[in-house]
């Protein structure tokens, strides 16, 4: 396969990255959840304090190859905080096109993820997936990852709409 190019996501890559998201949706046979524009993708990812941070994997073209790199997969990870352990790093989303997959490019994501959580002083670096998702699970495990639930029960809970509105009184 052609070089591949594992780095930090442009304003530009937007469109990109909010077709992998959905490409990402529709396999976790989720697709009526992504409410997500490119412009709002825009002011969260690359205004003055970003809400996230992207890793997207871009295949370069071999020498005197006519077409442009092209990008073929995206980590999207954000910092939060353990009252436990400090300084933690999410992957949000990771995604690489099927046509793509089996080459190490999920890995090369997932690595780069780990050097950013090290260089910014992270002790855990999270992330979730669908029960049935056996094959990406299989993958985090063979990285080194712990399976939570199995390891100590949690349950992943959120608030939304008409929930949050209620509790906030809005
Ligand atoms: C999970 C994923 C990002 C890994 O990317 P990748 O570039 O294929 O990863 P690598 O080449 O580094 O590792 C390959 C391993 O991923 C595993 N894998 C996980 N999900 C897979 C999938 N849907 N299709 C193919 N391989 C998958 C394979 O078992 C493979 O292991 P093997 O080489 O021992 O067979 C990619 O397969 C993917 O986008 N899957 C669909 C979306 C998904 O499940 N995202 C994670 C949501 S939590």
């Amino acid at each position: 396969m052609a070089s591949v190019l594992i780095r930090e996501a442009k304003e530009g890559d937007c469109g990109n990255i909010l077709r992998l998201i959905r490409e990402l949706a529709e396999y976790e046979k989720l697709s009526d959840q992504v409410k997500i524009s490119e412009e709002a993708l825009r002011a969260d990812g690359f205004g003055e304090n970003p809400f996230y941070h992207c890793l997207v994997a871009e295949i370069l073209p071999a020498p005197g190859e006519p077409q442009g790199p092209c990008v073929v997969g995206y980590g999207l990870y954000y910092f939060i905080y353990s009252t436990w352990k400090g300084r933690n790093i999410y992957l949000e989303d990771i995604y690489v096109k099927p046509e793509y997959r089996g080459h190490g490019i999920g890995s090369k994501i997932i690595k780069k993820v780990a050097e950013v959580a090290l260089d910014k002083g992270c002790s855990q670096f999270r992330l979730s997936v669908l029960d049935w998702n056996k094959r990406a699970m299989d993958l985090y495990k063979a990285l080194g990852a712990q399976d939570l639930t199995e390891a100590e029960g949690w349950h992943s809970f959120r608030f939304e709409g008409e929930a949050m509105r209620e509790l906030a009184g809005k």
